[in-house]
């Protein structure tokens, strides 16, 4: 861990180990973000990409959520695509609408357009944000990545889609290209998490957003085997915590950095994102965390999963639905409390505030 850094709150690795905890741990995917008014004052008008360039803006941006809502985790204000983009393919992220790249991915030439990150050099500001972070903060950082699958469908598709067709096709017609595709950016997700990781971050993401659009047969032909060495690279890796010395099993867990695996729409993958080697599996919120637990079995950790749009009605709403969630877990360790996606812009954070009290104040029926 860095200088001065000091983890008082170490209940979300805990969770993510599958220990005991006092309370159930909180944070939100795209907790930092447009539905915070501190957010929309600092983000300005520019592109989003020179906004998280800037460390002391990108700093301030993912202590905002921290601050305001007392959730046990901080996620570092970046992007999926920021590792493609440093390394130039021509990607930019457009307001209202997501990444979007000027010359898709077509053909094996455009392999040479994705050299290795260097992360030092290419992204030197994002360590630069991660190392101001983790002298500042008392509860964990999350590092985080694209997962190959979702940030190839960017590339492939130029931006984003709903059918991802021409994801599909270039994976159904050419898979050496495809696999080949895929391998280049595993190496960029292992180069960036793991500079991450070495720069403080106690736990890491990886986000294939999109892996629900595939087949579960597609997934572990096509998709599998560069998030499972993703995994793999990655385990062991990190500074470690303050969080005791019981593991959970894994070699060497306790003092390594959990991985977390999450998908939108991946009812049918949870026990292939489990096993491409994730600590924890994020569940979206079309699958009940009852079923979710039970399908992966007592030695994976669970995060999620409030539908974010639930989060749009009256509180008592919100609060029924929240409580339902944490029913279904019913008090057994390895849970991260979380929504089955991201904030929406038009969520009211006071919502997100009340929210975080409540699962603090959670106690499972014995
Ligand atoms: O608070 C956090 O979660 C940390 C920061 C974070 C962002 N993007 C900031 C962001 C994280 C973890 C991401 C990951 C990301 N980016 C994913 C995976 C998570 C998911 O939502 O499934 C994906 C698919 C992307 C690609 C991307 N970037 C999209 C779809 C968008 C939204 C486009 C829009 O404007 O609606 C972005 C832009 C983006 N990334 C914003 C933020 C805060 C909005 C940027 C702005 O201020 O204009």
């Amino acid at each position: 861990m860095a200088d001065g850094a000091a983890i008082t709150n170490d209940a979300f690795l805990r969770a993510c180990r599958g220990l005991p905890v006092e309370r159930v741990p909180v944070w939100f995917m795209r907790q930092a973000g447009r539905s915070l008014p501190e957010y929309r004052a600092i983000r300005g008008e520019g592109s989003m990409l020179e906004s998280l360039a800037r460390p002391e803006v990108a700093t301030e941006i993912t202590l905002q959520p921290v601050r305001r809502y007392g959730v046990d985790a901080a996620i570092l204000y970046s992007d999926i695509v920021v590792p493609v983009h440093a390394i130039g393919f021509g990607v930019d992220i457009v307001p209202g609408v997501g990444p979007v790249v000027e010359q898709p991915f077509r053909e094996a030439r455009d392999l040479n357009r994705l050299r290795p990150l260097d992360p030092e050099t290419d992204t030197g500001y994002v360590l630069e944000t991660v190392r101001n972070l983790v002298a500042e903060l008392d509860v964990p950082l999350i590092a985080f990545a694209g997962a190959p699958f979702t940030v190839a469908s960017y590339l492939v598709e130029g931006g984003p889609s709903r059918s991802h067709a021409l994801t599909k096709r270039l994976m159904h017609s050419d898979p050496g290209l495809w696999a080949a595709l895929l391998d280049r950016l595993a190496d960029l997700a292992i180069a960036s998490i793991g500079s991450q990781l070495e720069a403080g971050a106690a736990a890491f993401q990886l986000f294939d957003s999109w892996a629900g659009a595939l087949a579960t047969d597609e997934y572990r032909r096509f998709v599998l085997p560069a998030s499972q060495r993703v995994f793999a690279e990655l385990r062991g890796r990190g500074v470690g915590a303050s969080s005791g010395t019981e593991g959970r099993g894994r070699v060497g867990a306790q003092e390594t950095a959990p991985g977390i695996h999450f998908g939108v729409g991946t009812g049918e993958l949870l026990e292939l994102l489990a096993k491409a080697g994730a600590d924890v599996v994020g569940v979206d919120w079309r699958v009940h965390l009852d079923d979710a637990r039970e399908r992966l079995g007592p030695d994976v950790a669970v995060q999620g999963n409030l539908d974010p749009a639930a989060v749009l009605a009256p509180w008592p709403v919100v609060a029924e639905r929240a409580v339902e969630v944490l029913d279904r877990n019913a008090g057994r360790p390895g849970h991260v409390f979380n929504l089955g996606h991201g904030v929406l812009p038009e969520t009211d954070p006071e919502m997100l505030e009340r929210l975080v009290d409540l699962v603090h104040g959670y106690q499972a029926a014995p």
